[in-house]
């Protein structure tokens, strides 16, 4: 596969079958992408892998705890509290484009709840990945974890698989830490659910706008060379 085919075919899914990734596999993605570019070389990312009983484990710990309406500290604000223009638009736009797809009404706020916690069942992916870095990193170290996840995530297209991506699972910060077992110095960054795709379910036929070239790059000098 090209990885212009893996850039487009990349899409966020949101219900997965429940057939197995074999280890083979995920340690091939994983071996594959730290090739990914860090500063420094640091290699900032730590990564945990899990499916079967742990995974299952994690997952009905933390729907208990919501059928008990406990909730956590977020390990940390995954937008800024007063998001602006186009930002806050974009954002806005997305989730009413995925609550339309699945016939979420804007004012059903518990449906809407209910949708966001199948983000802590990893989309009943059979593999959930956690992406953690020491907290002493600084805004660089995170953007080379993006980098290796979007390697997690490109590569996964070359094996038929799919991903979600899921900053949801800051919200849940001293859950996973127990289930991981993590160090007070680690730092619960990111998930990720990782499976097939379900092709016959409808919210996997979201797919979203980009921005125009136009309006977000300015390029320098390029009339002089043409
Ligand atoms: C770092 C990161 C975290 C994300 N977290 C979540 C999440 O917690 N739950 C979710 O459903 N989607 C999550 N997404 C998916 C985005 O909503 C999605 O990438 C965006 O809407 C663009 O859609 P696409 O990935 O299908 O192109 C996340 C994406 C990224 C890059």
């Amino acid at each position: 596969m090209k990885v212009s085919d893996a850039l487009a075919s990349r899409i966020t899914v949101r219900q997965f079958l429940d057939t197995p990734v074999p280890l083979e596999t995920v340690k091939e993605l994983i071996e594959a992408s730290k090739r990914a570019p860090s500063g420094g070389n640091l290699q900032p990312w730590n990564v945990h892998v899990m499916t079967g009983a742990p995974l299952k484990a994690l997952v009905d710990d933390v729907a208990d705890k919501l059928q008990e309406g406990v909730s956590e500290t977020p390990e940390y604000n995954v937008y800024p509290p007063e998001l602006v223009d186009p930002y806050k638009t974009r954002r806005r736009v997305v989730g009413q484009a995925l609550y339309d797809l699945i016939g979420v009404p804007r004012e059903d706020t518990p449906g809407k709840l209910k949708q966001l916690s199948r983000n802590f069942r990893f989309f009943d992916a059979p593999v959930g990945l956690f992406f953690v870095l020491h907290r002493q990193m600084e805004i660089g170290q995170y953007a080379d974890v993006g980098m290796f996840m979007q390697s997690i995530m490109l590569l996964a297209r070359e094996h038929g698989l799919h991903t979600c991506p899921q900053e949801a699972w800051a919200r849940w910060p001293d859950t996973v830490r127990a289930h991981l077992k993590l160090a007070d110095h680690e730092m619960l960054f990111c998930g990720m659910a990782l499976g097939y795709m379900d092709e016959t379910a409808l919210i996997n036929d979201l797919r979203t706008e980009r921005e125009t070239f136009e309006n977000f790059v300015t390029l320098h000098g390029f009339d002089d060379v043409e």
